[in-house]
């Protein structure tokens, strides 16, 4: 008895649904709700789009309005950047389900004296937050944000200090950080105040390039740990689930390919109705790539000899 109410009294990690595809599957439901995560990686691989991804599709999907604290590009700027996703953040914003604050580091947040000033950063956080009774919040970049600080030791104690903060606010935050070139990551300091650490990575192999994905921890849960490939199209950031190796797989190959998963995944009925087509474009792509592994031509072959049929 004793230990049936101590299971009773266990409680689940809540968890935020960031509505990217194939991301929750990864996180196991979402991201830690009410805590932060840290989304890191070198330039261009898509630490932005992710973290508007997660504050669009909460305000979209989930009723949870979202603070984008952009330390980097201007409001505008990032309205036009991801419009090409077919995000109408103007949209967004005129219904309070979203604020962007372009926020510019001033003498204000010099270090002086040991110490770093962040008083200003969460006046303007805790009335943007109260404004919409947002939910969730994105800090984009913590590299900007600290620029003018040397000493990781404060960069640190800041960090804390604001995470902590953010944390009494009961929101879900996503931070992000280029990886190698700051102190922060220097110290692998953000991996030790963060509850969750994603890691983004661009890679060019023989002229192609292939985005990846990476849970890299998550305090009290478990999560898929490989690294699974991603794309950037015309509905935001969408993990590919691989069921069949495909070599080289170039981008415009590779949203085909999620195209197709989609299908898959259709139910039984529909999914009867698609097959033949189904089975051409598998051939259509799968013939593009270069090379090929003897088990994706062994699947070619299959799917030719179901046409033939
Ligand atoms: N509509 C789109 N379709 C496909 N890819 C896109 C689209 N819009 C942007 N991208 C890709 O996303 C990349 C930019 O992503 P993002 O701005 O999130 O990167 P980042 O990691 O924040 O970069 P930085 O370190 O420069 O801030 C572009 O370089 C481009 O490759
Ligand atoms: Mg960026």
């Amino acid at each position: 008895m004793k230990n049936m109410a101590l299971v009773s009294n266990i409680k689940e990690l809540r968890k935020s649904r960031t509505g990217i595809y194939g991301l929750d599957e990864i996180l196991g439901g979402g991201l830690p709700a009410g805590r932060s995560t840290l989304v890191c990686g070198g330039p261009g691989c898509g630490k932005t789009l992710l973290a508007m991804d997660f504050l669009v599709n909460g305000a979209s999907e989930f009723g949870e309005p979202g603070i984008f604290m952009a330390f980097e590009e201007t409001a505008e700027e990032l309205t036009e950047n991801v419009a090409s996703l077919g995000f109408d953040l103007d949209a967004l914003v005129a219904r309070k389900l979203l604020a962007i604050h372009h926020v510019q580091i001033g003498r204000y947040q010099l270090e002086e004296a040991g110490e770093y000033d962040l008083e200003g950063l969460f006046l303007r956080l805790d009335r943007a937050i109260d404004a919409i009774k947002a939910k969730r919040v994105a800090l984009d970049t913590l590299e900007v944000l600290f620029a003018r600080v040397s000493n990781p030791a404060i960069v640190r104690e800041a960090l804390h200090r604001l995470l902590g903060w953010l944390k009494k606010k009961g929101v879900t935050v996503v931070v992000t950080s280029e990886r190698g070139s700051s102190p922060l990551s220097h110290y692998r300091m953000e991996e030790y105040v963060s509850d969750c650490v994603i890691s983004l990575d661009h890679r060019v192999s023989e002229q192609m390039t292939t985005r990846r994905i990476r849970v890299v921890k998550y305090r009290g849960a478990a999560h898929g740990t490989n690294e699974y490939r991603f794309l950037i199209g015309k509905s935001g950031i969408s993990i590919l689930k691989e069921r069949a190796p495909v070599v080289n797989l170039n981008e415009e190959a590779g949203r085909q390919q999620l195209d197709l998963q989609r299908k898959r995944d259709l139910p039984d009925a529909q999914i009867a109705a698609l097959s033949p087509k189904i089975s051409v474009e598998e051939v259509r792509i799968q013939q593009r790539p270069p090379r090929q592994t003897g088990r994706s031509l062994v699947r070619t072959r299959r799917s030719a000899a179901r046409l033939q049929r």
